[in-house]
């Protein structure tokens, strides 16, 4: 949520804040703003996307080798040139680009109103730099104190740098719930709110710590400190991230390019741990806690969005293989109703950013009650990856577009393994069956990539649906989540609304929306309740519901029963959903394109939500 790029070195600052906010723009894109210094602090800003921007600044000076750059998604304040990034102090002698909301803005907004401040915009922000400038007026300390004596003061969370007329070629970073990382290069740094726009620039960053605040000058190490002041040192990592992952070579949106990237992203994210010569799953990265996790009283599952129908998917193949109890809880329900956990406890966090904070939160809170923390997140060296004690990454590698596509099939496949190595361990498979499941986890690339041939009956579809008002989605079993994210695949990125159900819950209620206008999406596929699912796609028939049915190829009874079919090949149930999604998220997809959406940055909605 918002993106951070700032450069000091020897270059042009802004063409290279420029190509990074592009890069960003994926986290927030309802304004964007640059500042940049050379004797004085400049400030450029303009609402919308960073094309905006790029008019706004055409044809000015823009020489500078010091700068900051902001991408925006609205908190405090609507989106306008105003309220927009970079905020000057009261004096612009000091510039501040910021995410995360700062929760006493308020209180400390009056005190500082009633010392005579004149603030331009409704942000938090604007407020943040103020007192920082305050402070350091008042206790005669430089940029480096006065930002970490202000921190002291805010409570809630944030990712902020800060640039200054009097300290040239000094930047001043600091990092509070809301990811930061210094990129170190040869006689330059960089920093961002993730690694995307420094990679190309240098492999070797160092990712600040929560609370930690670090002063960044050209030609010097870099230092960083605590907000109590404990003086920290600089740990450098290597990047394994490469360029042309950031890149849509050739695609005409990121989502479709991630889309067709599940076969390969499925496979890495089972390569090294599914052993077909030896039949053995090692999870190298939770090794350690496999007896935790098979003595565990129950797993409860958090996550948000797309990452918590996964953790849908994971509850029933935990239960299924491994006969282990299993809850599945938003994390933003999960952190504010006093659960019940013990150190018996185990808590999977589901992420693909692992900057979700009310994932973040509510793996604090189960922390705090002695549970043991297992993560599953797509991006290395993320906060929740970092929180959690041990963890298996998804390899699923960058994902841009909004909505989420590649990291679910990853997320599940990851699921999957985890639940058969517990299944081994225990004993709860007999060794063929868990030979077969093996074989077949190791086939499911080849036929995602068969699934993605479906494209002509998908568009067909598409076309045909592409103006209606509502979907219904609806599954059984290992389906269920399958349906919920159809359904969300289609609301973020056509703003049609869409609903997900588990099928038997439809005649509790959803039937009476039923019509002869209204598409109606099963996923009916030849194994568990594949009977039950017929009958309700009788029950839809009979009111004139028009269905399009996602069945195994070969299928004959659905085949004559709906309106439209896609097929998807042969697999084990539970390994249905890495196919079943493929074609929903192209039917998205394909619906958003031709109502003329962006897909790749949908509406009102931002890659990583690192505010509550
Ligand atoms: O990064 P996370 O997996 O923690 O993100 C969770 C949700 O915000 C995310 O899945 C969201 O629902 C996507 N836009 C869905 O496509």
């Amino acid at each position: 949520m918002c993106g951070i790029v700032v450069y000091v070195g020897s270059k042009q600052a802004s063409p290279i804040l420029m190509k990074g906010l592009k890069r960003l723009e994926y986290r927030g894109y309802d304004s964007a703003g640059i500042a940049l210094l050379n004797k004085n602090v400049r400030v450029f800003k303009s609402k919308g996307k960073v094309a905006d921007l790029e008019k706004h600044i055409a044809g000015q000076n823009l020489e500078a080798t010091v700068g900051i750059a902001h991408t925006r998604w609205a908190t405090h304040g609507e989106p306008n040139n105003i309220n927009a990034h970079p905020h000057y102090s009261q004096s612009k002698e000091l510039a501040i680009i910021h995410n995360g909301i700062i929760e006493n803005y308020d209180s400390l907004k009056k005190e500082l109103v009633n010392r005579g401040y004149v603030f331009e915009s409704d942000t938090d922000t604007e407020v943040l730099i103020y007192l920082i400038e305050d402070i350091q007026k008042n206790e005669q300390v430089d940029l480096f104190e006065a930002v970490r004596i202000a921190l002291n003061q805010v409570i809630g969370a944030y990712a902020i740098v800060i640039i200054s007329k009097n300290e040239p070629n000094v930047l001043i970073g600091a990092r509070k719930g809301s990811p930061l990382v210094i990129g170190v290069g040869e006689g330059e740094y960089y920093i961002a709110s993730d690694a995307s726009p420094i990679i190309e620039y240098t492999k070797h960053v160092v990712y600040l710590e929560e609370e930690e605040v670090a002063f960044v000058k050209l030609n010097h190490p870099l230092k960083i400190k605590t907000i109590k002041n404990q003086e920290k040192t600089p740990y450098i990592e290597k990047l394994e991230m490469n360029l042309s992952e950031l890149e849509k070579e050739g695609f005409e949106h990121f989502m479709l390019k991630e889309i067709y990237e599940q076969p390969r992203s499925i496979r890495d994210s089972f390569r090294g741990r599914l052993n077909l010569e030896q039949g053995i799953v090692n999870m190298g990265g939770i090794n350690e806690y496999e007896q935790k996790l098979l003595n565990a009283r129950r797993i409860i599952i958090i996550a948000c969005g797309t990452s918590w129908h996964a953790g849908l998917v994971g509850e029933y193949l935990f239960e299924d293989l491994a006969r282990i109890p299993v809850e599945v809880e938003y994390a933003s329900e999960f952190r504010y109703r006093n659960p019940i956990l013990t150190e018996d406890d185990v808590v999977i966090a589901i992420s693909q950013s692992g900057e979700t904070a009310d994932t973040l939160a509510a793996i604090e809170l189960a922390k705090s009650k002695g549970a043991t923390i297992l993560g599953v997140c797509n991006v290395v060296g993320s906060s929740i990856a970092r929180a959690a004690h041990a963890g298996a990454f998804t390899h699923a590698g960058p994902e841009i577009g909004v909505a989420s596509t590649k990291a679910f099939t990853a997320q599940v496949t990851v699921l999957t393994l985890m639940a058969l190595a517990l299944a081994q361990r225990k004993g709860t498979l007999t060794s063929t069956r868990f030979m077969e499941i093996l074989t077949e986890i190791n086939s499911i690339p080849e036929k995602v990539e068969k699934t993605l041939k479906t494209s002509q009956q998908v568009i067909e579809i598409a076309e045909k649906f592409k103006d209606v008002r509502n979907f219904l989605y609806l599954g059984r079993g290992y389906n269920f989540p399958v349906a919920l994210e159809g359904a969300l695949k289609l609301k973020e990125i056509s703003y049609i609304h869409a609903e997900g159900y588990p099928a038997a819950e439809m005649k509790h209620g959803p039937i009476a929306l039923i019509d002869a206008d209204m598409p109606i999406v099963f996923i009916a596929t030849n194994k568990g309740t594949y009977v039950k699912v017929v009958s309700n796609i009788l029950e839809v028939k009979a009111r004139k519901g028009i269905v399009i049915a996602i069945v195994t190829e070969g299928d004959i009874q659905v085949k004559e029963l709906a309106d439209y079919v896609i097929e998807i090949p042969e697999t084990e149930e539970m390994l249905v959903p890495l196919l079943a999604t493929i074609p929903l998220q192209k039917l998205s997809y394909h619906i958003a394109v031709m109502r003329g959406c962006n897909v790749d940055q949908p509406r009102n909605l931002a890659k990583s939500v690192t505010v509550e």
